[in-house]
This record gives C-alpha cells, sequence and structure tokens, in this order.
C-alpha cells in the first residue's frame, strides 16, 4: 500500500512580507517533506497565503491599493523566496483563489445543516492584528491579551458557531490522542484555556467586506481564521477530488508558530468535529526568533531578510543554521555572528573539509579513480555500524520533528569519519607499495559513508547534498525527486573517474561581511 504524508505551513498573512520567522516553517515543513519522499511516502506539502480580512484591507487601504492587489503583490514575493530557498511544495494556495470559496462556503454550510451556527449579535473587544474578539475580562488593561495592542469595542450582528457544544469531545480527543499537541510542554496552556469553558465563536462579519461571502447572507463575510484553516482541506481538493482527499487526510502534521496554537488546537479541530471530518493527527507549534537579541522589528526585518541572508550566505547554510542552530519547539536568537559560526564549523571545515581532502586523495594516490574494496577490517565495520545506528536514530527524531538533533547525529558520523582519515593515515599508506590494496579500501570506505552522509543530509541541504552525490556519479541531478535513499555500504561503483570538487563550502570571514 502507498505510504502519505500530508505536511503543511501555516498560510502568511500577505500584509507583511516574508522574513525569517516565515522562512523557518517553511523550511522546516520542507526537510521532513524530503525526508518522507525518501523514505518512500507520497507526500503533499502545501503553503499559501492567507489575503482576507481586515488587516489586509486596512494594509491595502493605506498603500493606496485594492487588497487583491496587494496580494497578487505580496504573494509573488512567497513564491520567488520558496524557489529561491528550494522548496519543494507541492501546492501553493491562496484564500482568494475560487477553489478556496467553494470550500469555505460548503464547510459553512455544513456547519449550518448540523445545527452549529445560529445569528446572533456580538459586542465584544476586536484585536485587529490578532483578528480575534475578547471579552472585557479577557482585556489586559484594556488591551488584548496577546499582542497587548489596543483594541476596539464592536457591535455587530454575527453568525455564530455552537463551539461550546464540542467542549468535551474536544478535552476526550486531547486525552486521547497525547501526539495531538507537539511538543507535550504545549499542551497544558491549551487544557487550561479549553477548561475555563469554550464559547461560541462569532464566524462572520459585517463591518468590512474584504473576505468570503456568507452563504446566503452576503452582508455577511465569513470570520478570517474560519477562512484561513480550512485551506487545509482546500489543498488536498475536498469536495472535489475525492480520491485525493480520502489519500491525504487527515493531515500528518500542521506546522505552526507557537502564536497560533489556540486556532489549530481548539477552533480547527472543533469545526471538523461539527462537519463530521477527522482533525489533523498533530499540531507541532515551533518557537519564536529573535533578533540580535531583540524582538524582530520592522527595520530589524529589512536586516534578516531570507533572501538577502540567503545570496550573502548561501541557501544552504541558511536552511543549515535555522534548523540545527535551536531545537524545533524552542525560541532561539537569530544573530549573524552564530550563523558564521556553525556555517564555518560544521560545513566548512567538518563536512567541506572531509568532503575535498578525501577527493583529492583519490586524485592523488589513484589518478581519481575511485579504487576497490579489498579486506574490510574492524576499522571499517565500526564505520558502517556507526551509519546504521545514525539511519536509525534520525527515523526517530523526525518522527518528533526533532531537526536539530538530527542533524547533531548526522555529524558525529562526520566526526566519525574525518578520525579515520587520522587514524587510518592514508598518507602513509601511499608510501608502501605493499599497501596498496588497503589504501585503496581506506579511501572507498570513506568516499561511501560521504555518500552516505549526503543522503542523510539531503533533506536539509539539498542542492550541497546533490554536488556530493552527482560527483561520485550516483546522483541523477534531473530526477531529484526520485533520488535513491539507498544507505547499504558499497553504493558507489569502483573504476568512476573523479576530480578534485570545487569547495562546496567557503568559508564565512566575518570582517570581510560586516565590512
Ligand atoms: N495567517 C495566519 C496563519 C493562518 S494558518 C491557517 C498567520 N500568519 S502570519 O504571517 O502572521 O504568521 C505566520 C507564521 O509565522 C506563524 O506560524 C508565526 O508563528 C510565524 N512567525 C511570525 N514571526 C515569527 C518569528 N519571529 N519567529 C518564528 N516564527 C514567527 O498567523
Amino acid at each position: 500500500m502507498t505510504k502519505r504524508f500530508y505536511v503543511t505551513t501555516p498560510i502568511y498573512y500577505v500584509n507583511d512580507v516574508p522574513h525569517i520567522g516565515h522562512a523557518y516553517t517553511t523550511i522546516a515543513c520542507d526537510a521532513l517533506a524530503r525526508y518522507k519522499r525518501l523514505m518512500g511516502y507520497d507526500v503533499s506539502f502545501l503553503t499559501g497565503t492567507d489575503e482576507h480580512g481586515q488587516k489586509v484591507e486596512n494594509a491595502a487601504h493605506a498603500n493606496n491599493e485594492t487588497p487583491i492587489q496587494l496580494a497578487d503583490r505580496v504573494v509573488r514575493r512567497y513564491e520567488e523566496l520558496w524557489e529561491k530557498l528550494n522548496i519543494s511544495n507541492t501546492d501553493f494556495i491562496r484564500t482568494s483563489q475560487e477553489r478556496h470559496k467553494k470550500v469555505v462556503q460548503s464547510i459553512f454550510e455544513k456547519l449550518e445543516a448540523a445545527g452549529d451556527i445560529y445569528l446572533g449579535e456580538y459586542e465584544d473587544w476586536y484585536c485587529t492584528p490578532c483578528e480575534t474578539f475578547w471579552t472585557e475580562k479577557q482585556l489586559d488593561d484594556g488591551n488584548c491579551p496577546d499582542c497587548k495592542r489596543a483594541t476596539q469595542k464592536l457591535k455587530e450582528e454575527s453568525y455564530f458557531f455552537r463551539m461550546s457544544k464540542y467542549q468535551k469531545q474536544l478535552e476526550e480527543h486531547i486525552a486521547n490522542n497525547p501526539g495531538f499537541i507537539a511538543p507535550k510542554s504545549r499542551a497544558n496552556e491549551i487544557k487550561s484555556f479549553i477548561k475555563e469553558g469554550l464559547r461560541d465563536l462569532s464566524i462572520s462579519r459585517t463591518t468590512f467586506s474584504w473576505g468570503i461571502p456568507v452563504p446566503g447572507n452576503d452582508r455577511h463575510v465569513v470570520y478570517v481564521w474560519f477562512d484561513a484553516l480550512t485551506n487545509y482541506l482546500t489543498g488536498l481538493g475536498y469536495g472535489q477530488d475525492n480520491e485525493k482527499f480520502d489519500n491525504f487526510w487527515p493531515a500528518d502534521v500542521h506546522v505552526i508558530g507557537k502564536d497560533i496554537l489556540r486556532f489549530h488546537t481548539v477552533y480547527w479541530p472543533t469545526f471538523l468535529f461539527a462537519a463530521g471530518i477527522k482533525p489533523p493527527k498533530k499540531v507541532f507549534a515551533h518557537g519564536w526568533w529573535t533578533v540580535e537579541g531583540k524582538k524582530m522589528s520592522k527595520s530589524l526585518k529589512n536586516a534578516v531578510e531570507p533572501k538577502l541572508l540567503a545570496d550573502t550566505y548561501g541557501v544552504d547554510q541558511l536552511r543549515y543554521f535555522m534548523l540545527r542552530e535551536v531545537p524545533f519547539g524552542l525560541d532561539g536568537d537569530f544573530s549573524k555572528g552564530a550563523l558564521v559560526h556553525r556555517v564555518n564549523s560544521d560545513l566548512a571545515n567538518d563536512l567541506g573539509n572531509l568532503f575535498s581532502r578525501s577527493c583529492a586523495m583519490v586524485v592523488k594516490y589513484f589518478d581519481g579513480v575511485i579504487p576497490e574494496v579489498d579486506q574490510i577490517t574492524e576499522k571499517e565495520k565500526e564505520l558502517i555500524a556507526k551509519k546504521d545506528e545514525v539511519y536509525k536514530k534520525i527515523e526517530t527524531l523526525m518522527e518528533s520533528l526533532e531537526f536539530s538533533k538530527a542533524l547533531a547525529t548526522i555529524f558525529e558520523l562526520v566526526a566519525m569519519a574525518n578520525k579515520y582519515i587520522v587514524e587510518m593515515e592514508p598518507w602513509t599508506l601511499a608510501k608502501d607499495e605493499k599497501m596498496t590494496a588497503r589504501l585503496g579500501t581506506v579511501l572507498y570506505s570513506l568516499l561511501d559513508i560521504i555518500r552516505i552522509i549526503a543522503l542523510f543530509l539531503y533533506p536539509f541541504i539539498p542542492d550541497s547534498s546533490l554536488k556530493i552525490l552527482a560527483h561520485f556519479g550516483v546522483a541523477d541531478e534531473l530526477k531529484k525527486d526520485e533520488l535513491e535513499y539507498d544507505c547499504d555500504f558499497g553504493g558507489i561503483v569502483p573504476g568512476t573517474k573523479i576530480t578534485r570538487p570545487e569547495i562546496l563550502f567557503p568559508r564565512i570571514e566575518l570582517k570581510e561581511e560586516e565590512a
């Protein structure tokens, strides 16, 4: 049976241009999607943009644009960035698309038919940046308890979703599915939120028009979070391509930032309960990045524009840094110093040198022809055993989205390979003609372990990994997605001719870049 995997990023608001926070989630999802593909899964990987709502409407007006003009302009920035960062999403959803409007309206009608939507009147405090209503009691000194900005009192006719009806079902779902909210440490805040009592939720607005009309009453537009969350269904062809939908739903994981956990683990599953659709298997909330110790502000965002970072330091360097530096789930700080240090020490020194030294020795001692293995000794067996151990560990760590640990584990193998060179002293073996067969075994073993390291690293740094594999004649660059995950020792064909490779990860001189 085909194994399938469905992973999603949040859809990004178009009132803001992409920054490293957005790049982070998307890179993480990409690593997961690529890993699952290597493991033989058919992967659906959805990202996109959240284009409706008051916030976007306001931003457009402030810019003398229509909301769709703004969206069309900003969406290009996202699409270009994902291409630049080598993101392998299988679809890109825009909530302004017709296919999405149909799904949102059909889910709305489903809830209505189930008796879970009623028309009422709303009087509460609204935070536009968060697109959230608060009761007087929930306010923090009159301000939004989440973002601390000012709220406004709104009174309007509104459709309500009977969220209160699903409190018990949600509590049971969370209790029976310990993997639903991840990391585990996040579950408590959601449990206590639910315990305070779920209120019915206003799911339509009448004070602005940039949204999807409520079916049968187009004075109302659908609440932007109802609209946005539903994207995860649209992206699988809900109501249009039943086979695809049934194959991939429920989603294996929605990856999100910690600030939007409640929407994904309270609102979203209760909407789905009401629509008779299974909730996603897992919602994983990652932490937030600060920049050089400070909260990201408009000016700081320019300094950490992901496209600029990728142009300056390299795409794989940025991908590697973000996933290696901070355990996924915790907050982290982005600094150029930390990035440069990581890249130089792990990628340039440890991995890059291992690759170039090993190839150079094959060129020097065997005229560039990859030698055959003669007799495997205990030393090679140790390397092979370590690679088997790493393979197994990665499997567990990727399951729990522990990217940083997975990378650290792969680099244990890199370190071991470097140590193997020091211990085997190929330069000494080369001096003794009787040792040619042994030298061949050592160099072959090194190269094949590097090949396997490149496969392990492929989900994280796909371009560099492909360069290594292509150098050994084992990657068909034209078939990136069909890369074979052959981690058995002995994949390189002896006799393959290689040259001295280009430097994979040039050292970054901090002084130079500061200048
Ligand atoms: N449109 C909603 C999501 C709807 S999903 C059905 C939204 N958009 S957003 O553009 O404001 O944020 C998108 C994601 O970026 C969120 O997961 C958020 O956590 C993440 N980040 C925004 N700033 C961030 C950092 N400084 N660091 C890490 N991630 C951050 O919310």
